[in-house]
């Protein structure tokens, strides 16, 4: 609901939507928006207005859903919703009525251009306020005005980067750099100071309007300068050209929004605003109806909102709540959730072979602590609190009351077992009573066995470096119950990461999908293509890293360990590509990054480059294949292992398997996640592609039977 009311002379527009948890532009409340403003400006006894909201944001963005419900409409429908936003905030601006954005809580993208729009805006100092526009992380760009009124308020080079990345400030940081014009302690003051502005400023004229002559009439100046010179300046030029290079290096042609947000601010600065904002919608239109927009509004927006509100949690378990943490071990991984724990307020004890060990542990989190205040991003007030929350001990005992124990010794079966025996009984009898392990590679149920209490046993499965991974893997054990589930859920939500459920199994599923990258790296460098442009296909494909750069970093004898145990189990034979390479690799004491020397060569400043051995132990063959092959076999080879994971039920749901996927190994946004990709390739061109790539290259790209009787249907799930 959009309410209307007036102070004396001066309109009072509050957002206060009760249809949707946030204030959002959508199609119910952009008409109620604009019958608001058309009443104000009607009335002749309104002389401003004021724009605010009454709920705890001002105004979040625009209705994600109903930009995917356009996304699959023809593009003409999406031209008349942005047109129509076009053509309320350019009333805004040109009714000769003061109107000023009294900014009470976060103002993102569609929010923050009703703020562009406005001729002034005081914002109230709430540190959880943040203000941006944030379209591009989600594949879109501000549709509303936004690439053409920032630019014009702030210079291009200010306004560009903001725009860019997407970036979201806080209130005082959004005043410094112009986005805002002033702060308010209070609403009091706030309601005050915009006020205080309309009763000074009679009738604003934004800086690149003016009055036609003829008409009277507010309308868009056509010679209008950019603060800090136009696009045709030196600075200007050099700004677009720079800028246009460096985004095609980053995105590789991958994300549309971040060119298109270029085009858009370079051609719509050389004309009048008018023609800007149509400018601006046709771009918007182009990447709002594109396939990447669509997947990563549904993924890594609405999908992750879900999973984080907790999709995969048992519905009929009661809310549980983990007060008090133990964790076993202190090392980088223990340490590192020690640190997220106590971050969300949960008593951690951490307990190591000694206290010293258990201390360096601690001082992990003095050291982020620390530099988070350096960073403006922690309140220097509350470290110490933080920092009590954590202790450190080598005493067993001490772990009495704890509702959850997470196990992060190291990778060894006996010594898991034995923690985990020794731990068990000071878990709270009337608490939660749960048991995780952080294991990356052992079978859950196979730990299980050393607890007394099999079904409260769970692998809690946590990336590296914690503070920064957002994934959790949950693993199922066979006898792993759902009361166990949800605690874990319940859990990874208090600590704001998001969760993905899977069951047990080899590698589980980020270990074992993230396996063929690399391993399809080694095959490519086994069939003699060059190590550049295996590294470049797996960049240009949109891997953050290249697959031989990432197995230097994961560690050539990690790799070796986890194969043989493969080989032992009888998962895999000798002849596996993996096995073949890592031994090799070890035997000439080539460990990866961490000795220095693995497929790259490490340099104390920190640069690498490729090892120039890697030519004798893979000769290059004379006819190489092309950039496309290689990202094809790259990405096709973990997409296909994902769906594997998904048929034979390793991972639950399509929605954990593509956030698992680009959360978890760096599988590419843009296409949704290793499940999406079948869709965003089509599943026939799909099917037909694994099969060229199975004759040509081996049976590992082979189609499951259940893909191929999916190869009709418009998508896989
Ligand atoms: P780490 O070697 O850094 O730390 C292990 C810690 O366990 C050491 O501080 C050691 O003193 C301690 N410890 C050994 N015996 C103990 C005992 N009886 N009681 C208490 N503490 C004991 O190892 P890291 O890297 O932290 O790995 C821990 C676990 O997490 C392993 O299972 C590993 O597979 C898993 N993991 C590791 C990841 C990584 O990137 N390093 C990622 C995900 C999981």
């Amino acid at each position: 609901m959009i309410n209307y009311t007036t102070d004396q002379d001066i309109a009072i527009i509050t957002w206060e939507m009760t249809s949707s948890p946030m204030n959002v532009l959508n199609d119910e409340s952009i008409p109620q928006f604009d019958a608001a403003l058309q009443r104000a400006f009607a009335d002749e006894s309104v002389k401003g207005l004021i724009i605010s909201s009454t709920k705890p944001e001002f105004v979040a963005g625009a209705d994600l859903k109903m930009i995917l419900r356009s996304n699959d409409k023809p593009p003409a429908e999406m031209l008349k919703v942005t047109s129509e936003l076009n053509r309320i905030f350019r009333t805004i601006e040109t009714s000769g009525k003061p109107t000023v954005a009294a900014i009470n809580g976060t103002a993102l993208g569609g929010g923050y251009e009703i703020c562009l729009a406005c001729h002034h805006r005081v914002a109230l100092n709430n540190p959880k306020t943040v203000i941006g526009l944030v379209e591009v992380t989600i594949g879109l760009l501000p549709g509303a005005g936004g690439t053409q009124r920032l630019p014009r308020m702030l210079g291009i080079q200010a306004a560009l980067p903001l725009i860019l990345e997407g970036k979201k400030v806080g209130v005082q940081e959004a005043k410094n750099l112009g986005m805002i014009d002033d702060i308010a302690d209070s609403p009091v003051e706030m309601m005050d100071k915009a006020r205080a502005w309309i009763d000074a400023n009679e009738k604003p004229l934004k800086p690149w309007d003016e009055i036609d002559r003829k008409t009277g009439k507010i309308v868009g100046k056509d010679n209008f300068k950019v603060p800090g010179g136009n696009v045709q300046s030196p600075v200007g030029a050099q700004t677009f050209s720079a800028g246009t290079a460096m985004l095609m290096d980053k995105t590789k042609g991958n994300y549309p929004a971040p060119l298109e947000v270029m085009a858009c601010v370079y051609e719509g600065l050389q004309v009048n605003i008018d023609r800007a904002l149509m400018i601006e919608a046709r771009h918007f239109v182009k990447v709002a109806t594109s396939k990447v927009a669509k997947n990563l509004i549904q993924t890594m927006f609405l999908g992750m909102n879900e999973a984080n509100k907790g999709a995969s949690r048992p519905k009929d378990q009661a809310k549980t709540d983990v007060k008090k943490l133990g964790i076993l071990g202190a090392g980088l991984m223990g340490a590192g959730i020690a640190y997220v724990s106590a971050q969300a307020g949960i008593e951690v004890v951490l307990k190591d072979v000694s206290v010293e060990a258990a201390e360096k542990g601690k001082d992990y989190s003095r050291t982020l602590l620390q530099k988070g205040v350096e960073r403006g991003k922690v309140d220097p007030q509350k470290v110490d609190g933080t920092l009590n929350l954590i202790k450190p001990t080598a005493n067993a005992q001490d772990l009495q009351g704890c509702d959850l124990i997470i196990e992060a010794v190291f990778e060894n079966r006996e010594l898991k077992a034995q923690v985990t025996k020794e731990a068990e009984p000071m878990l709270a009898p009337v608490g939660l009573n749960v048991l995780g392990s952080n294991t990356s590679t052992l079978p859950i149920s196979g730990l299980a066995q050393a607890s007394a209490k099999a079904e409260n046993f769970i692998g809690i499965h946590f990336f590296s470096p914690v503070d920064k991974m957002m994934l959790v893997e949950i693993i199922m054990g066979k006898q792993t119950s759902d009361y166990a589930l949800a605690v874990a859920i319940d859990f990874t939500r208090k600590i704001r990461k998001t969760p993905i459920v899977v069951n047990d199994s080899r590698g589980f599923y980020t270990s074992r999908c993230f396996g063929t990258y690399s391993g399809e790296g080694m095959e490519l460098l086994k069939d003699g293509v060059n190590p550049i442009l295996i590294e470049n296909g797996g960049k240009d494909a949109g891997m953050p890293v290249g697959p031989l750069a990432v197995t230097d970093e994961v560690a050539l004898d990690l790799v070796y360990k986890i194969a043989g145990q493969g080989i032992k189990d009888g998962a895999i034979g000798e002849d596996d590509i993996s096995y073949q390479v890592a031994k090799k690799f070890v035997d000439l004491g080539r460990l990866g990054k961490k000795s220095k020397a693995g497929f790259y060569e490490y340099a104390d400043d920190r640069s690498k480059k490729l090892w120039p051995g890697l030519q004798d132990l893979f000769p290059q063959t004379a006819q190489q294949p092309t950039l496309d092959e290689v990202k094809t076999r790259l990405l096709y080879r973990q997409a296909i292992e994902a769906v594997r994971c998904f048929e034979e039920n390793v991972v639950r749901t399509k929605l954990d398997a593509d956030l698992g996927s680009i959360l978890g190994w760096g599988f590419p946004a843009y296409t949704g996640g290793a499940i999406s990709f079948v869709d965003f390739v089509g599943v026939d061109t799909f099917v037909k592609t694994l099969d060229r790539l199975a004759d040509q290259y081996g049976e590992r790209f082979r189609p499951t039977e259940a893909l191929r009787e999916r190869a009709g249907a418009k998508t896989l799930v």
